[in-house]
């Protein structure tokens, strides 16, 4: 084989393996802003993250805030952790954000989801 056709070859297998390299990082999925008119459901989206997350097993009910889904509600409002429609007043939401260092994190998925929550008004739905 012609060693110039080689080379080329070599090269060209080359530039096709960085080229698939590319964009391989993981991108965490960001959740989309809701649908105008859409509501987020503090049941069935946002207590299901103090799980996920074990928030619940230090918040059990013993520590403040109790984060377990019967009483989250109560506790977070009883507190003063959630400011309806302001997110950056809320330490619910602000605590454990993902760059902050509370014991667990969000994801910034899940903290855009309990944004959204408060900025809907922070209702018990
Ligand atoms: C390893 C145990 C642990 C885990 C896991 C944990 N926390 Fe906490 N959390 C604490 C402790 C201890 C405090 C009180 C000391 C402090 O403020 O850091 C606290 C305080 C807080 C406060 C402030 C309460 C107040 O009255 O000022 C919030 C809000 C909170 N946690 C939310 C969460 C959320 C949401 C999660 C899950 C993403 C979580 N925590 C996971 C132990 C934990």
């Amino acid at each position: 084989m012609n060693k110039l056709l080689l080379n080329g070859i070599i090269m060209a297998l080359i530039m096709m393996a960085i080229a698939s390299c590319q964009y391989k990082f993981i991108v965490e999925p960001v959740t989309p802003p809701p649908p105008p008119g859409d509501t987020t459901s503090f049941s069935l989206e946002i207590v299901p993250i103090w799980e996920e997350q074990n928030c619940t097993g230090c918040h059990p009910g013993v520590s403040q805030p109790d984060l377990t889904a019967d009483n989250a509600y109560n506790s977070i409002t009883q507190l003063g952790l959630v400011v309806a429609e302001d997110p950056d007043a809320s330490k619910i939401y602000f605590y454990p954000l993902p760059d902050g260092n509370h014991f667990a994190k969000y994801t910034s998925s899940q903290a855009a989801l309990i944004k959204y929550w408060i900025e809907e008004g922070a209702k018990n739905n």
